[in-house]
Parts: structure tokens; C-alpha cells; sequence
């Protein structure tokens, strides 16, 4: 994309904006070999060379990691050709281009991240790291411990059997179910494939926790910012579960403790009804 110089020199952090147009009219910078002494010219800093006294300049792209809670009624993607509202329309004051990190469908709620850093989101997607994804999931009717049992233990659906899951009851009402599911798989549509097959039927799907981060009390449709804690121990933990991490910045973080959290999900699961 095409930037006027003095922005470009400013964001790569060699000097201020003002400073920088002083520097052009006194020809000391050069685009693909061609020195540059008009104020307005325009560069592009992911193709051209741009020199300052004959050195070139490294841009320093700013990586930008977030977390947003989806609401049920969005895409994950950046432009949808049917018209649904897409998950980018939420994240308002971002200026860098932001992708997912794999998806959630159109009517799953919670935890998505996104970032502009390719290289972290391939490590973090990549099967061998096996990032563990906790859904919140609730279904009409009962779940028998022989469903339970299927769940855990891996169920064929049609791209082959599933790997062990955990499973934790949250809270059972007369007409409801709640509970946790722990997969380390990525496909498509998975949780609900897995009810589908044993005719469980899914009312409500949220994700809860990506890796050792916790979507916490983050509102729907609301975002933030991961802490450099946060993006380190997700690319380089293998992304197990391990030590939960918890933002300090955030309002109310969630508690980290197996019984808290479970408290935690329960108040979740009666919030949202
Ligand atoms: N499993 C699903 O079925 N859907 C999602 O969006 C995520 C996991």
C-alpha cells in the first residue's frame, strides 16, 4: 500500500514526521535508487527500497495479538460475499490488518484470536503443537455416562475417529445439560459433529479457553489485547494446558483453580440461560 515517505520514515521509528520532510527536501533519502525531494511523494514500504543517506531502511512492523469473544451471528473471515456480518466489523481502533486464528462458526460464540503475525498463528495451527480448545457446551435433554464414555474415548465421525477428550459436567437442569468439552483437534465443525453423532442436540457452543488462555469475563462482541506473557507461552508451550495464564490488565480475570473455574462456568452457564 502506497504511504506518503514521512509517515513511512516516522513508523519505522528513524524519525519524527516533521524532521523527516526536512530530510527529504534536503535529498538525503532515496526510493529504488532515485533520490526524493517532493514533500507529497508516495512509497510503498513492503516493495520499495527506501534509503536514508544510503542505507536502507528496516520497517518494523508492529505485531499485533488479540483476543475477541465472538458473539453467535458473525464470520470468521474478513469479507463474506453473502452479506453476514463479519468478525472484523467489531475491532474498531486496530489499524493493522488483523486475520484469525483458525475459525469458529457462524453461530459459535467465544474465544477467537487474531493477529497480523503469520508466523505465530502457523505455529500455534499446526497439528504438531496441539493446542488444547475448551468448549462450553450446552445440549437439550441428558448426557448418560455412556455418552460421556463415547466423547472421552473418541467417536467415528465421517474424516475417522476422534482423539480422547475431556469432558466435565457444569451443571445439570430438568431440560438441559452443560458441560465442558477439552479437544486438541482442529476440524471442521467438530464439537458439533461429535454431538451430531450421538444425537445429542447442541443448543448453545462457546469456547472457553484456547491454550492456557482463558476467555475470562470478556463481554461478547468485546476485545483485548494479549500481554507479551500471554503470546509467548501460546507459541512456545506446545500449548497444552500447563500454567493458566491470566491477564492482569483485565477488570475481572478468571480464577485459575480447577474449582473456581468450574464456579466460573457455572455462573457462565446460568448467565447465559
Ligand atoms: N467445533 C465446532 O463444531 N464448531 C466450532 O466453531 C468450533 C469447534
Amino acid at each position: 500500500m502506497q504511504e506518503r515517505l514521512q509517515k513511512i520514515l516516522s513508523r519505522a521509528g528513524v524519525t519524527s514526521r516533521r524532521s523527516a520532510e526536512t530530510m527529504i527536501t534536503d535529498g538525503r533519502i532515496s526510493v529504488n535508487g532515485q533520490i526524493v525531494t517532493e514533500l507529497g511523494t508516495k512509497a510503498d514500504p513492503d516493495n520499495d527500497l527506501i534509503k536514508v543517506d544510503g542505507k536502507p531502511v528496516v520497517i518494523s512492523k508492529k505485531r499485533v495479538y488479540l483476543l475477541l469473544n465472538k458473539p453467535a451471528g458473525y464470520v470468521t473471515t474478513l469479507a463474506d460475499p453473502g452479506g453476514r456480518p463479519v468478525i472484523t466489523e467489531l475491532i474498531k481502533d486496530i489499524p493493522e490488518r488483523l486475520f484469525p486464528v483458525g475459525r469458529l462458526d457462524f453461530n459459535t460464540e467465544g474465544l477467537l484470536l487474531l493477529t497480523n503475525d503469520g508466523d505465530w498463528a502457523n505455529r500455534l495451527a499446526h497439528p504438531s503443537h496441539e493446542v488444547e480448545k475448551e468448549y462450553l457446551v450446552k445440549i437439550r435433554g441428558s448426557l448418560g455416562a455412556d455418552r460421556i464414555a463415547q466423547l472421552t474415548n473418541g467417536i467415528k465421525l465421517d474424516d475417522g475417529w476422534t482423539a480422547p477428550a475431556k469432558v466435565q459436567i457444569i451443571r445439570v437442569l430438568e431440560k438441559n445439560v452443560w458441560f465442558t468439552i477439552t479437544i486438541h483437534e482442529g476440524r471442521y465443525r467438530q464439537v458439533r459433529r461429535m454431538c451430531e453423532a450421538l444425537e445429542l442436540p447442541l443448543v448453545k457452543l462457546k469456547r472457553v479457553r484456547y491454550g492456557n488462555i482463558l476467555l475470562g469475563e470478556l463481554k461478547s462482541g468485546e476485545y483485548r489485547l494479549l500481554d507479551p506473557a500471554e503470546v509467548k507461552v501460546l507459541a512456545g508451550s506446545g500449548g497444552g494446558q500447563g500454567k493458566t495464564v491470566t491477564n492482569k490488565n483485565a477488570k475481572n480475570p478468571e480464577p485459575a483453580g480447577r474449582s473456581d473455574r468450574k464456579k466460573s462456568l457455572q455462573r457462565k452457564a446460568l448467565h447465559d440461560k
